[in-house]
This record gives structure tokens, C-alpha cells and sequence, in this order.
């Protein structure tokens, strides 16, 4: 192995990378071996005591109108209040595109290495599958909305009882260019300490 691998390519889709809007998805999305390549890329990532505290579930063609169904479902148990239009909006959610991606944290609370340190490797699994996703040129987005925390969800998609939904990563192809976003000025983040 190389100690770096410098790359201007790499370093570019870093500092320009960008989100897909939730509404500019599109046929078509990653296929099996496709997809199966760019979650083995996505696992390569920090892991203090390699745990490999995270876990993917994957939903694609029928499964994704299928979870929609059940997601109104328990949307209507566990919110009374949900309107009409929250139910509709829930209705579409994983047909907005042609691949969900749901990281899964999967940390061990019996082990020496600290669930924080656990659930951060599986943050950082989230940003690689992205980055990843990018450099093969499909267009990806991270969201959680109410699905990542809910008990029924939880329990649809077989969590156990540490476990919890990290993400959703959408994945497809562009129907339009996104616009850059308001970014932090680096200096309001960036401080030297000094003893
Ligand atoms: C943990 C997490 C959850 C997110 N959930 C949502 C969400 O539910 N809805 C949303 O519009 N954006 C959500 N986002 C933000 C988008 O993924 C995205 O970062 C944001 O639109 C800014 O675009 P950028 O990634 O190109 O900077 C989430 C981001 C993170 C890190």
C-alpha cells in the first residue's frame, strides 16, 4: 500500500462535491455489481479495533414502493397529526429515486472502543459512500427525515436494539445541475491553540 496517493481529480471532487436535491433524481440508478462495488469502496474507512460497527440495506425496484406503503402506515400510527399532505409526501419517499442506501450503525455497547468512536466510523462510511458515488459519476444524497427516528421503521427494517439508521443515501442519476450553497467562512472554524 502507498502511505497518500495524491490526486488533483481526487482533491477536486472533494472541495466541490454537492448534494442532489431530493427532487432532481432520476432513472437510472446503480446496478447490483455496480452498486455492490460502490458500498465495498464505502466500508474502506477509520475503525478503531475494526469493528465494522455499520451494515447496509438496500432497496431497489418493487421493495422501494413496498417500504413507501408500510412507511404511511406507521407514519399514521405513530402521528396522529400527520396531514394528508405529510402521508402523500411519505407515499414517494424511496420512488424519488431508482436506489436507497440505508446505513445502518450497528455499534457494540459491550466493547472497549467507545460508541461514539463506533458511530463515527459510520458517519464517516456515509460521507466515503458520497464521494464514492460522485467519482462514478452518479448523483447521491444524504438524508434522514422521520424514517431515521422511528420506533416502527426501526422494527420494519429489523433494527436491533443499539442499532440506528445513520442514513438514507439516494442514489441516481442528475435531472439537473445543482447550485452552489452558502458554505462557512473557514475562519469563523478554524482556530490555532495555543498553550
Ligand atoms: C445526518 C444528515 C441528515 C440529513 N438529513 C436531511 C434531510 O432529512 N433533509 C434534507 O433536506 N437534508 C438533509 N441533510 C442535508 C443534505 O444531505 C445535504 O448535506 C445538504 O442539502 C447540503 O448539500 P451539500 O451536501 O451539497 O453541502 C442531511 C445531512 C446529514 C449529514
Amino acid at each position: 500500500m502507498l502511505p497518500t496517493r495524491p490526486s488533483a481529480d481526487a482533491r477536486k471532487l472533494i472541495a466541490l462535491r454537492r448534494s442532489i436535491s431530493k427532487r432532481s433524481l432520476t432513472e437510472p440508478g446503480p446496478d447490483k455489481q455496480t452498486l455492490d462495488e460502490l458500498l465495498t469502496v464505502a466500508t474502506r474507512v477509520p475503525d478503531h479495533r475494526r469493528l465494522a460497527p455499520w451494515r447496509f440495506l438496500v432497496f431497489e425496484g418493487d421493495a422501494r414502493d413496498a417500504f413507501n406503503q408500510r412507511a404511511v402506515e406507521i407514519q399514521k400510527q405513530e402521528d396522529p397529526a400527520a396531514t394528508e399532505t405529510m402521508l402523500a409526501d411519505t407515499a414517494s419517499y424511496f420512488t424519488r429515486s431508482p436506489v436507497v442506501v440505508a446505513v445502518i450503525s450497528s455499534p457494540d455497547p459491550t466493547h472497549k472502543t467507545p460508541v461514539w468512536e463506533q458511530e463515527l466510523s459510520c458517519g464517516a462510511l456515509c460521507q466515503n459512500l458520497l464521494l464514492a458515488a460522485n467519482a462514478s459519476g452518479w448523483a447521491a444524497c444524504w438524508l434522514s427525515e422521520w424514517i431515521a427516528f422511528s420506533p416502527g421503521i426501526n422494527t420494519l427494517l429489523g433494527l436491533t436494539e443499539h442499532e440506528r439508521i445513520a442514513a438514507y443515501i439516494y442514489l441516481g442519476t442528475a435531472k439537473d445541475t445543482p447550485l452552489e450553497r452558502m458554505r462557512p467562512d473557514p475562519a469563523t472554524k478554524i482556530q490555532r491553540w495555543q498553550a
